[in-house]
């Protein structure tokens, strides 16, 4: 189901967490920064482009929401959680392109339909499409996962994507082009997440078979694999926390490897997965398409 789009007028042309990892945030207030320059921006890249983004109401499709308005994109921010609304509000004033924001379920392939009519609807034109919704629900062996946890972790990490992809494409050809690019995760070589690995191994293939199809509509499929991104606490949570012992330490577990993992020994920023997501979405990526870039300190999933 899909909610009310919410457009906000825009002026004319300007130049302008604690660790949460993959599992539960901790640290910070979101928010209060959303409005303001980041500190790494290329003003114009995207001037006079639509851009549509998934899971934009916190995390690190929040920050891509960011840079990219701030890059004077035209964008539809898309999310379940009404707070997409606060963080458009907070883009309004920021860039060059109008900024609107709609709330659908993309685990359907109508939420997926609904958004994407509304940007074909609000946005000048439809030119790349950042699929970003996903995020492990559960930490545990997966001999652990009852099987509707099984179902309920492929639902929220690899149906919204391919939901989006299947809805986007039609627009895109119908548009003459353009860029998709998939926030996949390098956690596809990850412990006590096999369900999530399972569903952004999906995102991998599904980023290279439809860049095979779609290279002669003038679209490239990109993808990005984050690796453990810090973040502020999580307004929306990904479902329940760890309880008790056993599954803090599986959780701890997961903290712990994706550290050891990375050869630079941390975690990263949400400015760091923004940044190379932007780039693949942007013209200077043109001869880049299929492929998954590992963004993880070193660790290539
Ligand atoms: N945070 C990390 O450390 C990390 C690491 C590797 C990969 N990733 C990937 O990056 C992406 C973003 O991660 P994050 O940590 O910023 O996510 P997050 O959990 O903080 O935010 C996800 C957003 O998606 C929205 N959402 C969830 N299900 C939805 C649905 N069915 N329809 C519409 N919106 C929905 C939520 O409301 C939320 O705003 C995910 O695909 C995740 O798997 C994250």
């Amino acid at each position: 189901m899909s909610g009310p789009v919410i457009g906000l007028k825009k002026a004319t042309r300007s130049v302008g967490d604690g660790a949460s990892g993959d599992g539960t945030g901790a640290g910070a207030p979101v928010g209060a920064d959303i409005g303001e320059r980041p500190r790494l921006i290329t003003p114009e890249r995207f001037f006079g482009q639509g851009v549509v983004i998934t899971g934009a109401a916190q995390g690190i499709g929040r920050a891509v929401a960011q840079r990219i308005a701030h890059e004077d994109a035209s964008v539809l921010l898309v999310d379940r959680a009404d707070l997409v609304h606060e963080v458009a509000e907070s883009l309004a004033d920021v860039g060059a392109g109008s900024v609107h924001s709609v709330t659908a379920d993309l685990e359907t392939f109508e939420g997926a339909s609904a958004a994407m009519a509304a940007a074909a609807e609000k946005l000048p034109s439809v030119d790349i499409v950042i699929n970003n919704v996903g995020g492990t629900i559960w930490a545990k062996p997966y001999e652990h996962y009852a099987p509707e946890e099984i179902d309920k972790e492929i639902r929220r990490s690899l149906f919204p994507t391919l939901w989006m992809c299947r809805a986007a494409m039609p627009v895109l050809i119908d548009g003459g082009g353009g860029t998709i690019v998939n926030v996949s995760s390098v956690a596809t070589r990850g412990v006590n997440r096999v369900p999530y690995a399972a569903s952004k191994g999906g995102v991998n293939a599904l980023t290279s078979a439809l860049a095979l199809e779609a290279a002669e509509h003038n679209i490239r499929v990109v993808a990005t694999a984050p690796g453990g991104t810090l973040a502020p606490q999580r307004r929306v949570a990904r479902g329940p926390s760890p309880e008790g012992e056993q599954e803090e330490a599986w959780y701890r577990r997961i903290v712990d490897q994706t550290v050891d993992s990375t050869v630079m020994g941390r975690y990263g920023t949400l400015e760091e997965q923004a940044g190379p997501i932007c780039f693949l979405a942007s013209e200077e990526a043109s001869y880049i398409t299929g492929s998954v870039l590992p963004v993880a300190g070193g660790d290539q999933g």
